[in-house]
């Protein structure tokens, strides 16, 4: 798994690491605002989402690139040929969340961050905001750090296989680069296409919605 530049665009990308090989993740770019207004005005996929507002304008897709700019400018002026600088860019950044098809149009979003749900089972608040805090403070590459995983496909890119290959170069990406060993996805009882999502990638169904990653102890029995 390495990061490469695209040579007609000079801009970096991650190929699907299964099928679905024409397709790559890449960093945002700073003119994604329309196509992502385009798929989260959408309430059918919104509803699906922690965090994402509804009705979402594309106010809501400007602020959130302006949220990421920093991060976006970071990956885009990245050596990414120097292999040490890649490194220390991605342990930091988590910046290929874009999902693109070959003509390079956004076409989705995988996101893989530091943890909030871990400890959902914990039914004292306090606790979960502590082990919250230890998680965010870890050193970045610290294989302990917990990351929550996120995603949507646009409408016109559903029920093809694409989100499925796009978290398993994700969390591909997030082994190779920042040592992640820990994942943990979430979803509604019946949002039974993201639950399937997770499961092919190796994730298990655990109560409350909450799903922990066991693709290190399967490789490893
Ligand atoms: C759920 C969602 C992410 C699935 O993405 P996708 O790209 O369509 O998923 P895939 O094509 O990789 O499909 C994976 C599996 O789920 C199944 N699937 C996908 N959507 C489904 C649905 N709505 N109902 C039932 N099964 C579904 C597929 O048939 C496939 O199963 P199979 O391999 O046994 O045939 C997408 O439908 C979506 O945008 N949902 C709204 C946002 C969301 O829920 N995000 C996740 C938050 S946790």
């Amino acid at each position: 798994m390495s990061i490469t530049i695209d040579n007609k665009i000079g801009k970096p990308y991650v190929g699907f690491t299964t099928s679905h090989r024409s397709y790559r993740l890449t960093p945002l770019y700073h003119d994604d605002a329309e196509a992502i207004y385009s798929i989260l005005k959408n309430e059918s996929i919104t509803k699906n989402l922690s965090n994402v507002p509804y009705p979402y304008t594309l106010e809501h897709a400007k602020e959130w690139l302006k949220i990421k700019s920093k991060v976006t400018a970071h990956a885009l002026s990245t050596d990414w040929k120097d292999k040490q600088k890649a490194k220390e860019q991605l342990l930091h950044d988590i910046s290929f969340t874009a999902v693109r098809d070959s003509e390079m149009n956004f076409v989705g979003d995988v996101n893989i961050r530091r943890n909030q749900w871990e400890w959902m089972e914990l039914e004292d608040p306090e606790q979960r905001c502590v082990l919250t805090k230890k998680n965010e403070t870890k050193e970045a590459g610290d294989p302990t750090i917990c990351y929550g995983i996120g995603f949507y496909p646009s409408p016109d890119h559903q029920g093809k296989g694409i989100m499925t290959s796009a978290l398993k170069t994700a969390i591909d990406l997030s082994r190779t680069y920042m040592h992640a060993e820990i994942f943990q996805g979430i979803c509604r009882s019946d949002n039974i296409g993201s639950r399937k999502v997770f499961e092919k990638n190796g994730f298990v169904f655990d109560r409350n919605g909450v799903m922990p990653w066991k693709g290190a102890a399967m490789e490893r029995s």
